[in-house]
This record gives C-alpha cells, structure tokens and sequence, in this order.
C-alpha cells in the first residue's frame, strides 16, 4: 500500500567527476539527483580509484568470489592494456570497468538462487568456471547447482525448471550487463568503460551473450575485461597450471586469440603473479589509475557513489526496492529535526544508504525467504552487519561512520545483534538509523504483503521507546511523519 504523504524536495546537484589533464585541470560535471548535501564545498575531492576499489569487495561478495576478485582483474587487465599499447584516456576507461564490471551483479541474484533453488554465491562461481560451449559440461555443472541440500524429486524440478528455459543464461547476463552499465553511465564514467561492461560477456565466437557478438564486432576493451576476470578466477581457484590450459582450450573461442597469447605469455611471471596475489593489492590498482586521467570525486560524488551502491544493495533482493534509500531519507530527516550540524546529516545519510552493504554477502534464498528462516538461516542472516563494517571500515572516506552503520540492528538494551551492545554504544546518528531501519522495514510493501499501515507502525515503536528504542529518535519520527515531513511510506 502506497501513501502519497508530502516531501521535502530534493535538489538536483552537480557532481564533479575531474580530470586531470596534463598539468592543468578540466572538469566533467553530471547533473544528478541526490539528497540534499550542505556539506558540499570547495574540497578538491579525493581519488575515485581508491573509493571504487575498496567499494569492489563488495562487488565480489555478491558474485562469491574470494575478497580482491575484481582488483587482481584490474591489475591483469591494465597490464593487457598497457601491452598492447592503448592510449591514456582509453586506459583510463578500462581501469574503471574493470573495478566496476561486477556493479550489475546483484540485480540476477535473487532470480538465480530461486530459479536453482540453491544459495546464488554457491552457483555465481561455478558458472563462473564453466566453459558454457561445452553442453554436457554446462549440464553437469547446472545439476550439481540445481537444489542443493534438497531432496532428489526437488533437484529435478529445478533442473527441468532451467533446462526448459531456452534463454535463460542470455536473459540473466542481460539484466547483469544493462544494469552495470547503467550504473557505471549513472557515475559519470566514459561511453568506454559502460560498453565495456555491457559486453563483458561477450565470446569471441559469436556465443556469449546477451547480443552474441563475434570477434571485432566485440569492444576491445570488453574482450581484456572477459579474459582478465576469467584468468583470475582460474588462477586464484585453480592455479596456475589449469589457467594455462583453460586458455590454451578457450583461445579463439572464447576470447581474442591476439589477447590469449599475450596472457600466456606471463605464465611464468612470477613477479607480476606474486603481486596479483599480494595483500598489498589495493594500493597496487590506485597506482595503476592513469596518472593524467585521474579521476576525483568530490562530496557530491561521494553521495552519488553512496547511491548507486544503495541500489546495488537494494537490488540484491526482490523484497528490499528502495529499503536504503528510504532509511537513508528517514534517518537524515531525524538528524535534521534534532539540530545535528550538517556534516552529520550528510554522515547518517550516507551510512542510511550502505547500511546493508553487508547482505550482498547473504544469500538471497535466505533474503527472499518468505517463511520463517530457520537457526542456520537467521544466524547466517544475522552475521550481515558484520560485512558492513568489514567493507566499509577499508573505505577510507567511509570509515568515520563504518562502526555506526554496522550498529543499526543494535538496541538500547543490549538485545540486538549481531554484537549485543548497549546504550552507552549507539550515538545518535547509530540509533537514528536504527529507528528508521524499522519503520522503512514495516511500512514499505512486500511482494507477498502490502506495508502496515503508518499508525500500527509508530505504535511498533513506541512500545520499544525508551527500552530498545530510542525516545528521542521515535518521537522525532512520528512527528515528521505526521506532519508530513517526510512522506508515510513509499
Ligand atoms: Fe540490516
Ligand atoms: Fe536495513
């Protein structure tokens, strides 16, 4: 159930994406919606490459990949590039796609884990290391991902599910590809990176997907995105002899012949493998970034990357649309009313909105779970607030407010989870979020129920004020509500 409510308007911002070309500076401005940001200022910014690769990890949380997947393909990618000779700005535009070639994945997560019945981060990565030409290897692998842990009668059902859907690889790497590319057009980056990513899956060919195209016809770039991810998949899982053979097997198909040879080549590099492999990797990709194509992102940008990880959140389940950026509003508004200074609006804003980095990590059978989970399930769900603060403590511009976004299922009284702390722990901007958690969680509509209505929701909280919840917080809340601040539900 929908309520028009009334709401404070957001403006519409100018985020500043700069580039820094020789020695002078030129700007790229993309105007875009945001909320609303007093605290946007003068700062030069900082390096988008060092914001985009911490934020990566939780791109191969999702696809359930070994933490670094996606800078170990960038460093194997930027080498690619850097031999063969590409120019700067095209450099450029392939280090961003390899950092965000993962940005579409969580929107065929929660159609996968339903269609197979199993949990998506076990299927992702073993549909990774498939050779999809190979029919029988492709049914096999389908099989043993085909309900898990279920009974015999239940595997069949899926498989017979999936092997009756003529398109459905295509129609998964479609949602996957339009929606990375969607969101790398969204930031701001070149027509280079976001065709890269639409293409990533693309064979050599002429049998990938989504559009089947073959050879040439297939970006450049979007060809070294393709062998870059595979090899790493393959060398980080498999070593180094079965990363040969893959591409010995796969070049010409798969991938471009001319790019297979040149990765071959390195296979006895054991300097370059040592520092694919090095926990030293993140500060090995920042300095990868082309120097005179850097990329800074100001406090504006800062919101907008916020917001698209928002909605990768949030696109990870069929039953959460919207949830971040709600809570995000919600939380905001309360911080607004009690007077905090606005770079602490700012702060809980965009602790609203990655509040939930962390069920990227949780299955979305789990997620989408419409009958009550049970104690494996709701421990394993439970564990999502530790993913947030593991994520966003190694994001430098969001440490300041990792622990507090992590703490939003935290109460008063130390019966929260997953850390159980108490009142003396949860500041303002940490019990905001937890209120407006709620309230968004409770009001907004279901696939399987529609939202509660606002007041039975305000009475939720007010039985908790004060014990768990707190007063402050709620009373903030129902007033906005009510008088319209801020809208009911969405
Ligand atoms: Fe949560
Ligand atoms: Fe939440």
């Amino acid at each position: 159930m929908s309520h028009p409510g009334h709401r404070v308007q957001p403006p519409t911002q100018s985020v500043t994406l700069r580039e820094k070309e020789g020695g002078g500076a030129s700007s790229q401005s993309v105007h875009l919606s945001s909320v609303e940001n007093p605290a946007v200022a003068t700062s030069p910014g900082v390096a988008a490459s060092g914001v985009l690769a911490a934020l990566s990890r939780a791109l191969d949380l999702t696809e359930g990949q070994p933490l670094g997947h996606s800078m170990r393909a960038c460093l194997i990618g930027m080498r690619l590039g850097q031999e063969l000779g590409l120019g700067e700005e095209d450099l450029a535009a392939l280090y961003y796609a390899l950092l965000l070639k993962d940005a579409g994945c969580s929107s065929n997560a929660a159609r996968m884990a339903s269609i197979f019945g199993s949990d998506d981060q076990v299927i992702k990565p073993r549909m990774k290391v498939v050779d999809w030409d190979d029919r029988m290897q492709l049914a096999v692998a389908t099989w043993r991902s085909s309900g898990q842990g279920r009974s015999l009668g239940d595997r069949m059902r899926h498989f017979l599910g999936i092997a009756r859907q003529e398109h459905l690889t295509r129609d998964l790497i479609a949602t996957r590809c339009e929606r990375g590319a969607d969101i790398a057009r969204r930031l701001g980056f070149p027509e280079g990176t976001v065709e890269a990513i639409r293409s990533l899956d693309e064979h050599w060919n002429g049998q990938g997907h989504p559009e089947g195209k073959r050879g040439d016809e297939i970006p450049l770039l979007a060809r070294i995105l393709n062998i870059a991810q595979t090899a790493e998949v393959f060398w980080v899982t498999q070593g180094p002899d079965a990363t040969q053979a893959m591409l010995l097997e796969r070049r010409g198909r798969w991938f471009d012949p001319r790019l297979t040879n040149i990765v071959l080549g390195w296979m006895h590099d054991l300097t370059f493998w040592g520092q694919v492999s090095s926990l030293e990797i993140e500060s090995h990709v920042v300095s990868l970034e082309p120097a005179k194509w850097v990329r800074h992102v100001d406090e504006a940008g800062l919101d907008e990357i916020a917001q698209a990880f928002a909605d990768i959140i949030d696109a990870k389940s069929s039953f959460t649309y919207r949830h971040s950026s709600q809570v995000a509003m919600y939380a905001g508004a309360i911080m607004e009313a009690l007077g905090t200074r606005p770079a602490d609006v700012v702060l809980t804003r965009r602790a609203g909105l990655l509040h939930d980095i962390g069920k990227v990590g949780i299955s979305s059978r789990i997620l989408d779970k419409t009958g009550a989970l049970d104690a494996e399930e709701r421990a394993a769900m439970q564990r999502h607030p530790e993913f947030t603060l593991e994520i966003l403590q190694n994001v430098s511009v969001f440490s300041e407010f990792a622990r507090r976004a992590a703490l939003h299922h935290e109460k008063l009284d130390g019966t929260g989870y997953p850390w159980g702390v108490g009142a003396d722990e949860l500041d303002r901007t940490a019990r905001a979020l937890a209120v407006a958690d709620i309230y968004e969680a409770l009001t907004a509509d279901r696939p399987y129920r529609a939202g509660m209505p606002v007041g039975r929701a305000l009475g939720i909280l007010e039985s908790e004020k004060g014990t768990k919840l707190d007063a402050e917080a709620v009373d903030t809340l129902a007033g906005l509500v009510t008088e319209g601040e801020v809208p009911l539900a969405l």
